[in-house]
């Protein structure tokens, strides 16, 4: 017998349906909440509210557990490669030799860009902030490729829109880095793989092979394994209620990459150097910021600190902080700010005011720290993030539409003024 929940209403009753998924989680179905009852529910920011049923991502914040497909985030940042993971997420498996192998040879014949785009790129000021250039950039593909604007895509045609804004995106992201230093594209190389191919185009100073510290590659690889899905969080929800109106790939992941973009969500990382270099020139004095952080007439937050779902330490940050002390010590790198990010996760930990709170290290905490030993420069950091998490957008929008789900449309509660007659502009 399936648990129900009642609600009660005045003189009346009402049975809700109770649904659990495989991990145990429970939510009250209010799907036909306001044909029953004429109400609708009222959760701002979502904080309570499933928007969907979903096979990808799991995690418990209470826990600290993050899961893709069911494969614990730890074990894959530790044994697999950031296509492998994008393979999973997407498809729904871990992929064999030979589909790897596929997968592989697909994306390297879509990492080209149409020529033309060069005059979106020539279009920007030099110093406009990457995550702006992406977003339009991204969009942009679909004036590339008007047959993802097809309703009702097979499979085939979805899939390969799928595996072009994918084997894509790593050209146009390192594109845009390279043309804010002024210096020349260089061009994917089918032989590369997925990472080393991104770095190359990054990194590399001349159009001859650039040798990639593998120390690097396996840095990157991590990553942007940590960053690549996280359930509903604000830029997955954008993919999804965009693609949910049938808006094309290109369009959605834009969106996505624009909802990404603020600094309480993906800008974070960004903003924790920032923070981590204001308090080293400030002179170190942890204490200080820390107050400052907890002052409510003070507008400072410690960026990098506290998640919407983590009540518990951020797994990810986890295993970002460690990479960061192998990757610093591999390349011989001795950053001051990570010293000061230690301590002052050291000084909060042990502080009431985020122990109440339940404020930890999230994955944005350290890892700017990295992106800045691997030679990225800090207006990066955010469309690296978008990189990571290519794969997961694209796999919650394939699931969306595969669930065939309605488009996305909540409601409100009204609170202006009532009925009331227009009045001519003399009389006013
Ligand atoms: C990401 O959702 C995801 O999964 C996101 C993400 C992903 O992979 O997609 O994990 C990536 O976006 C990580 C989060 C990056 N953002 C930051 O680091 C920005 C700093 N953090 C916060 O702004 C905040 O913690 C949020 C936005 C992350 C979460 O905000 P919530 O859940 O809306 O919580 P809240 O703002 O209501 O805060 C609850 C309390 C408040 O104090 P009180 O009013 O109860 O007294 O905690 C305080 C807040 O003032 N608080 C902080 C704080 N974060 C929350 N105080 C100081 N510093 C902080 N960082």
């Amino acid at each position: 017998m399936l648990e129900t929940a009642q609600l009660k209403i005045g003189d009346k009753t009402y049975d809700l349906p109770v649904i659990e998924g495989s991990e145990g989680e429970k939510a009250i179905d209010i799907s036909k909440l306001r044909d029953q009852t004429g109400y609708v529910t009222l959760d701002i920011g979502y904080k309570n509210t499933g928007a969907t049923q979903s096979a990808i991502t799991f995690l418990d914040g209470e826990l600290g557990i993050l899961k893709y497909r069911g494969y614990p985030i730890e074990q894959l940042a530790a044994k697999s490669s950031f296509i492998e993971v994008a393979y999973l997420l997407i498809y729904g498996e871990l992929p064999t030799e030979e589909q790897l192998k596929a997968f592989n040879f697909d994306l390297s014949h879509h990492t080209l860009v149409h020529e033309d785009m060069k005059k979106f790129f020539d279009g920007f000021p030099s110093k406009s902030h990457p995550m702006g250039q992406l977003s339009s950039l991204v969009c942009s593909l679909s004036a590339f490729y008007p047959e993802s604007l097809k309703q009702n895509q097979t499979p085939e045609e979805l899939n390969l829109s799928i595996i072009k804004v994918l084997a894509k995106m790593p050209t146009i992201v390192s594109w845009i880095y390279k043309k804010s230093l002024g210096h020349p594209y260089i061009y994917p190389q089918n032989k590369y793989d997925y990472v080393t191919n991104f770095l190359n185009m990054t990194f590399g100073q001349r159009t001859e092979v650039v040798d990639i510290d593998p120390v690097i590659v396996s840095a990157m690889n991590t990553l942007l394994i940590l960053h690549a899905d996280h359930e509903q969080n604000c830029s997955t929800s954008t993919v999804r209620i965009v693609g949910s109106s049938a808006s094309n790939i290109y369009a959605s992941v834009s969106a996505g990459i624009s909802a990404l973009w603020g600094p309480l969500h993906g800008g974070a990382n960004q903003e924790v150097i920032e923070m981590l270099q204001k308090i080293q020139e400030d002179g170190g004095d942890t204490d200080k910021w820390i107050a400052k952080a907890k002052d409510k007439n003070d507008p400072f937050r410690l960026m990098g600190f506290g998640h919407r779902v983590y009540k518990n330490f951020d797994p990810r940050a986890k295993i970002i902080k460690k990479a960061c002390d192998d990757i610093l010590e591999k390349l011989g790198i001795d950053d001051e700010v990570l010293e000061i990010a230690k301590k002052l996760e050291e000084v909060a930990l042990k502080d009431p005011y985020f122990i109440e709170r339940k404020l930890y290290p999230n994955v944005d905490f350290y890892s700017g720290i990295i992106y800045r030993a691997l030679g990225f420069p800090t207006d990066m950091f955010t469309v690296l993030f978008a990189l990571g998490r290519l794969p997961g957008w694209i796999a919650q929008w394939k699931e969306m539409k595969e669930h065939k789900e309605p488009i996305g449309r909540p409601r409100q509660i009204y609170t202006g003024a009532t009925n009331r007659d227009y009045t001519d502009i003399k009389n006013r």
